[in-house]
């Protein structure tokens, strides 16, 4: 790896049907950093679990992030490719972040309380403690910048107040050390896009989903061409032409889902779109749309059904990453115990 300063690191749940939300939202930027970071992305099976898994499943969707990564175009050779549970220190530096973080910061996570649900009293400890996970997995890499959706915003800003707090609490250690006057550095989320936030196809107020019970709703990354254009066709649309102009899409949901969507998989604005089907009727963009999205989203579903049939090949993948990140994360582990006061 070069030795550019900045760091992306960023995380993928292996809880099954990664759709066009995940690829849109955040895959697809994970490609595209690569050309100006060092990047680490991990599939965080040990997220996963704060929700009860099945472990034949479980396998296979770590599998299937992992084949996702490499056929949306993230070089394993270049960056690092890891599922989380096979670096310990994730663990072990969530541990310390739990002694850091209060529960006053954890009370206001707003993802708890939406998965939580209604009974609190039975969710794991582990779906509470989500976010000093989340930290560890960004700050034992130092990763400055986190490409992430606009739902985990709150996360990182939870990281950031955590690397401050841990930075103030231990300011005459750090410097002791050797450190300076901060170790860890306030992570960035990198949130963009016209799309970062993708709709169901059947109903635009709705975040497009893996738990949705319509598969109309999504478009999943493993979708084969017939699949992905039958969807299109059926997605939800109002009465109305496109308008031509951005502000014509208020109050229109679905049309402005399928722009946004337009949009980000050519790489444009919802302006661009527009400019060029203001007036059109659904059908006719709706046809536009089925080929752009054939054409980018059907190499991709192809390329990781040719991946996941060979297993061992993803497996060793995850393995040589795994082994590079523990170089750098035992690293910085150290580091900490020194800083806390551990002796190692
Ligand atoms: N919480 C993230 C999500 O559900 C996944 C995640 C875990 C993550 N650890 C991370 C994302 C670290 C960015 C950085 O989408």
């Amino acid at each position: 790896m070069s030795l550019l300063p900045q760091r992306v690191f960023s995380g993928v749940q292996p809880t099954g049907n990664l759709h066009l939300g995940n690829y849109l939202g955040a895959i697809s930027r994970f490609v595209a950093l690569q050309q100006t970071h060092d990047c680490i992305y991990c599939v965080v099976d040990l997220h996963a679990i704060t929700v009860p898994q099945k472990p034949s499943e479980l396998v296979a969707n770590i599998r299937e992030v992992t084949a996702a990564f490499i056929a949306c175009g993230v070089d394993p050779k270049r960056h690092i490719i890891f599922n989380q549970s096979q670096v310990a220190e994730h663990a072990e530096l969530a541990w310390i972040f739990n002694c850091i973080a209060r529960i006053g910061w954890l009370n206001r996570m707003t993802q708890f309380k939406e998965k939580a649900g209604k009974d609190r009293e039975n969710a794991s400890v582990g779906l509470y403690a989500y976010p000093t996970l989340m930290a560890a997995d960004i700050l034992i890499y130092r990763a400055t910048h986190v490409p992430v959706g606009e739902d985990q915003k709150q996360h990182l800003e939870l990281a950031r107040d955590i690397a401050q707090k841990f930075n103030n609490d231990f300011a005459e250690s750090i410097t002791a050390a050797g450190h300076g006057d901060a170790f860890f550095p306030l992570p960035e989320p990198l949130i963009q896009g016209p799309a970062t936030r993708v709709m169901s196809l059947r109903d635009g107020a709705k975040k497009m989903s893996k738990s949705d019970p319509s598969d109309n709703s999504r478009i999943n990354l493993s979708d084969d061409a017939d699949t992905i254009a039958q969807k299109v066709r059926r997605a939800k649309t109002d009465p109305e032409v496109l308008p031509s102009e951005t502000p014509g899409l208020a109050g229109r949901p679905e049309a402005d889902n399928l722009v946004g969507i337009y949009a980000a998989l050519a790489d444009g604005s919802k302006a661009d779109v527009l400019r060029e089907f203001g007036g059109a009727n659904f059908s006719s963009f709706k046809g536009a749309l089925v080929d752009l999205a054939v054409a980018k989203l059907g190499p991709i579903g192809a390329d990781m059904r040719r991946l996941q049939a060979d297993p061992d090949y993803i497996d060793e993948v995850l393995r040589e990453g795994s082994r590079r990140a523990r170089v750098i994360a035992a690293e910085n582990m150290k580091a900490v115990k020194e800083i806390v006061g551990f002796i190692s």
